[in-house]
């Protein structure tokens, strides 16, 4: 049986800025990382969110901790942190806004949300409103599908869903991120900062006292995304069971 590991931690304070590099509880908090795994480099992923976590960004000092904790090279490290787009090169915003723009939002409208918000912050894709990690500083983004087409026009701060945008919405949303304010998403867990989003991902939810379901659990499956499926219950419909005899086809061989 998998052992089941503790996802609550005491108060942790993340680093301000100018902050000495991952000090000894960053350390502490690598360790029980690699811990989480049988094989210490399976632990990279949530090591880059740990790093994300304490600096808003992936620095090339980021990526040395997490070569030196997992007995890798700043190559291979560097080669996944530079693959996946969530890990940013460049030091992130108070909050991450993500505009999908990818065809069925940018056709419902998409498009119009983004240039709106851009030409209000006065930045681009990748670009930062305001001093990284200072309070109200926002950084801007294009985003691929978000995975929630049903719901389109949608964006994301912090990987939290805003569903059915419009540019005013969108725009009024923007603003009260800038005074401070932390709108509830439409569905998921509440609104917290880029870098204690990271932490959460990193598998940290430091609210003492709090139960992580407190922490992480929001309303989730909207009515559009189940719709299908209710249908089916109260039709009765099932898909036919996978055979156990199933024949797969056998992969081509890689020349
Ligand atoms: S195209 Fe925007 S969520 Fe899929």
């Amino acid at each position: 049986m998998t052992e089941q590991f503790d996802f609550t931690t005491t108060e942790h304070v993340l680093s301000p800025p100018g902050a000495p590099v991952f000090g000894e509880d960053v350390r502490a908090d690598a360790k029980r990382i690699v811990e989480r795994y049988p094989e210490a480099r399976s632990a990279l992923l949530p090591m880059l969110h740990l790093v994300q976590s304490e600096q808003g960004h992936v620095s090339t000092e980021g990526i040395e901790f997490c070569a030196e904790q997992l007995a890798l090279s700043a190559a291979e490290v560097s080669a996944v942190a530079t693959f996946y787009t969530m890990y940013k090169r460049k030091p992130c915003g108070e909050h991450l806004v993500s505009v999908c723009t990818n065809t069925l939002c940018a056709a419902l409208g998409g498009d119009a949300i983004y240039a709106k918000v851009s030409e209000h912050l006065g930045v681009g894709h990748d670009e930062t409103s305001g001093t990284p990690g200072e309070p109200g500083s926002l950084t801007l983004e294009h985003a691929e599908c978000l995975a929630a087409c049903d719901h389109a026009p949608v964006l994301q701060v912090d990987y939290e869903y805003y569903d059915k945008q419009s540019p005013e919405a969108a725009l009024e949303l923007v603003k009260s991120l800038q005074r401070g304010e932390k709108p509830d998403p439409t569905r998921g867990a509440p609104l917290t900062d880029f870098r204690r989003t990271e932490r959460q991902l990193a598998g940290f939810f430091d609210r003492p006292g709090a139960r992580l379901e407190d922490t992480v659990d929001g309303p989730s499956a909207a009515p559009e995304t189940v719709r299908g499926a209710h249908l089916a219950q109260q039709r009765g419909w099932t898909a036919p069971p996978m055979p156990d005899d199933a024949q797969i086809p056998p992969l081509p061989e890689k020349e």
